[in-house]
């Protein structure tokens, strides 16, 4: 057990700030990891205690009846949050995650709320949390376990955190907990740089906004840092008028700081042993004012202006002086948050690949009624291959935090082991088969010394001899590699299956040919199979048409194309016995999957029997689908020449392989296309997944639906740029 005895947070703060901590401030990535130090609480728990800060994560009276004090009642969520509107989204930001005791709180209040008011069936809490110094998941699983045993109420969301918690890498891990309408997203890092990154600047009518903050950094003494001014200047940019905060301490320099950042400040009845806490609400005068005087220019102030007029600044006003006498909250408070008036809720999705079916779940869950067409059938295009591998591009561990590919890939395998839950209960096959892969690093852009750098449960170099068991190869120098645990076996007819049971997404074939935008709708016409002529209309439309997007609005830029050819045989029982048992990259990929009775398309694999699949071909400015043998014969020498083993196990004459060909869309910087079309307000588009749809598409879906519905999308305003439709790469067409 530790010697640390002063417990500041939750006392008068009299621990002495700790120069080491102050000193990891300046490192950005990769993420130092918490050092838990244990003591016991005055009830005789076990509790743990930062190593760093000298100071509690909680308090040692009871921390979940302090969390349930200080951050939920002073913020009086249960009253706001039972107050929301179908469809309503509540943000909460919290600086510092520590155990998670407060979100459990939050979610497990959430929970309760739901089920006592139906009404809350399709509103969304959004709890945004920062944490630099992230507790190891072993650490938070032993800390989490013991408050299970304390509070029993809590085991089933305990399970569900744990099973979701990150990788510790710099940047934003977002979590989402589909049957409680509940999104989490982790921003790993420092919090001033994490809400730097959140843009409450869209060209949206409703702008994204927090609803409640919770402060709840170590006590100032410890930690400056969660209490620098620019912390409070970002909680100021990203609050609105009654927006609220709520913390435990009562220092001067946090009421000084909210007061000069547009909250109005009361102090009231601390937990246990504190005398006082601090709660507050921004106003619009007040925050209208600051924001100029702190010389906020960048549309930020407009956020607050544009949301208000003077009738509206007195009546809230006169609420936030309700709320800081606490009295319950007038309905008419909160309800400049209500988006019902002219919500969107019908959207049209052109295209059912992995983005457009990505971006149907994405919506659906947020209570969107999706519409999701296809000129053939869902999956037709480049996604319905028998298998995908889930793989990132890596990158060196200081790039990680803005990095799509690995935020994309993290996201997307928390979703398909999500979706496989969903797969379980409906006794189908499951999206993901977590089968891990292994690099041979033989295209990679890094090498085994960066791949170090990375926490072994996102990426690590496997011993020679357990890489050699692990893959099966004999022969293969395998000294170098890349073994990511969390990659895996995509079954792209089994995502769809499972998408398309979402009570709100209905498919329909339709060859969409036009689109046409008025002030209040959109039009899609088009041709079916069974009608010439078909119009649906809706309040949003999302292009997902992949290389053919361009031609449905001209706004899109017209991509690259790139032919690809992915082919398999049935080995017999001798290759079998020397094929590699886990999926390998090697400039190509090849695995073994095993097809269950389910349709590839137009092909049947054979029911049970082991597969090999091995691609694939690269060719440019081809949009041929045709198979082609000597496609199949580049894949085999692809892997040949990598793994000479294979040349006598792998079949020479592959004509009778079997195959499947698809157009990947590719911009000229590499990045997919998300986001508005310019000069609209319902055309949308999620395009050029490049060879890395099933890891990409997911996250931009997420991103996307953010967007079009004024929420914080889970990625940094930077990257959105990056990935904008009409963003300067994009303005100058392709060479051929
Ligand atoms: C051989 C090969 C192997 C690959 N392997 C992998 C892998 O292992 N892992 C991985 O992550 N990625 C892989 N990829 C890349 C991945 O398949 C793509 O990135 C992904 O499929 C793109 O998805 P999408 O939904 O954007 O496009 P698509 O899947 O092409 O979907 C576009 C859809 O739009 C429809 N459409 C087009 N025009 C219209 C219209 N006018 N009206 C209605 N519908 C329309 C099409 O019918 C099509 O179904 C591979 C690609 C290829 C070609
Ligand atoms: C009092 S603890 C939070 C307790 C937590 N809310 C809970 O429920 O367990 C404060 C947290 O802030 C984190 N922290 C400290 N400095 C930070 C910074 N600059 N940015 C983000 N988090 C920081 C600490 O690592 C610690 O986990």
């Amino acid at each position: 057990m530790s010697k640390i005895t002063p417990t500041s947070k939750n006392s008068a703060p009299t621990a002495k700030p700790n120069q080491n901590a102050d000193a990891l401030d300046a490192s950005t990535s990769p993420i130092t990891p918490a050092k838990i130090d244990w003591q016991i609480d005055d009830t005789g728990n076990r509790v743990p205690v930062s190593g760093e800060f000298d100071d509690v994560y909680f308090s040692h009276a009871d921390g979940l009846a302090e969390s349930r004090h200080v951050f939920l009642s002073h913020n009086q969520l249960p009253e706001r949050l039972a107050k929301l509107k179908p469809m309503q989204c509540f943000t909460v930001a919290e600086l510092g995650l520590g155990t998670g005791l407060n979100l459990l709180a939050t979610w497990q209040l959430w929970r309760q709320l739901r089920e006592r008011h139906p009404h809350l069936a399709t509103a969304r809490l959004h709890f945004i949390t920062t944490e630099k110094f992230p507790i190891p998941l072993a650490d938070l699983t032993q800390i989490l376990n013991l408050w299970g045993r304390r509070a029993p109420e809590l085991t089933d969301l305990i399970e569900q955190l744990l099973a979701a918690y990150p990788p510790l890498i710099a940047g934003s891990h977002r979590l989402n907990f589909f049957d409680d309408n509940l999104t989490v997203d982790m921003w790993f890092g420092d919090a001033a740089n994490s809400f730097a990154k959140l843009t409450s600047d869209t060209a949206l009518k409703t702008n994204p906004h927090v609803d409640a903050w919770y402060l709840d950094g170590f006590a100032p003494s410890c930690n400056s840092t969660l209490w620098a001014e620019n912390i409070f200047a970002h909680m100021q940019r990203l609050s609105r008028p009654n927006t609220t905060a709520a913390t435990y301490s009562c220092a001067g320099v946090v009421k000084r700081a909210l007061k000069a950042h547009g909250f109005q400040i009361k102090k009231v009845k601390g937990f246990g042993r504190k005398r006082e806490m601090l709660t507050a609400i921004m106003t619009a005068v007040d925050n209208e004012e600051t924001l100029k005087n702190n010389g906020a220019s960048n549309g930020t102030s407009s956020n607050a202006s544009n949301n208000t007029n003077s009738n509206d600044n007195a009546n809230k006003d006169t609420a936030s002086l309700e709320f800081l006498n606490n009295k319950v909250l007038d309905n008419k408070v909160f309800n400049d948050t209500d988006i019902t008036g002219d919500k969107p809720i019908h959207t049209a999705i052109i295209g059912a690949g992995v983005s457009g079916l990505s971006t149907a779940w994405a919506l659906a869950n947020r209570g969107i009624k999706v519409t999701l067409l296809d000129k053939s059938a869902p999956l037709a295009g480049a996604s319905g291959n028998p298998r995908a591998l889930l793989a990132p591009k890596m990158t060196p561990i200081h790039h990680v935090d803005e990095h799509l590919h690995t935020i994309g890939y993290l996201f997307s395998s928390r979703l398909y082991r999500k979706i496989n839950d969903k797969a379980r209960q409906q006794k189908t096959a499951p999206v993901l088969e977590p089968t891990g892969a292994l690099d041979l690093l033989m295209k990679a852009n890094i090498g085994t010394e960066q791949i170090a750098d990375y926490p072994d449960d996102m990426a690590t170099t496997l011993p020679l001899e357990q890489a050699q068991n692990t893959s099966g190869l004999q022969s293969q120098d395998l000294s170098d590699n890349l073994y990511l645990p969390q990659s895996g076996l995509v079954n792209p007819q089994a995502l769809k299956n499972i998408i398309l049971t979402h009570p709100l997404i209905h498919f329909q074939q339709l060859d969409a040919h036009d689109i046409s935008e008025t002030g209040s709708q959109v039009c899609i016409t088009g041709s079916s199979h069974h009608t010439k002529s078909l119009s649906i209309t809706a309040d949003n439309v999302v292009i997902c048409a992949a290389f053919e997007s361009h031609q449905l609005d001209s706004r899109i830029f017209d991509c690259r194309k790139i032919r690809g050819q992915l082919s398999w045989f049935t080995p017999s029982e001798a290759q079998l016995a020397h094929l590699p048992k886990i999926p390998l990259k090697y400039g190509g990929y090849c695995t073994l999957f095993t097809e269950a009775a389910d349709h590839i398309g137009s092909i049947h694999a054979l029911n049970h029997q082991p597969q090999f699949l091995l691609g694939a071909s690269f060719i440019r400015n081809d949009t041929d689908t045709e198979l082609r043998n000597e496609e199949h014969q580049v894949s085999r020498e692809k892997l040949v020449s990598a793994i000479p083993e294979m040349a006598s196990i792998i079949p020479a004459d592959t004509r009778q392989w079997q195959g499947r060909a698809g157009i990947r869309t590719q911009t000229p910087d590499y990045h997919p296309i998300v986001g508005p079309l310019v000069d609209s307000k319902r055309l949308w588009v999620i395009s050029a997944m490049g060879a890395k749809g099933y890891a990409l598409a997911p996250i931009c879906a997420e991103a996307l639906a953010d967007m079009m519905l004024g929420s914080f999308a889970p990625l940094s305003a930077a990257m959105l740029a990056r990935l904008s439709p009409s963003r300067k790469r994009l303005q100058t067409p392709l060479t051929p």
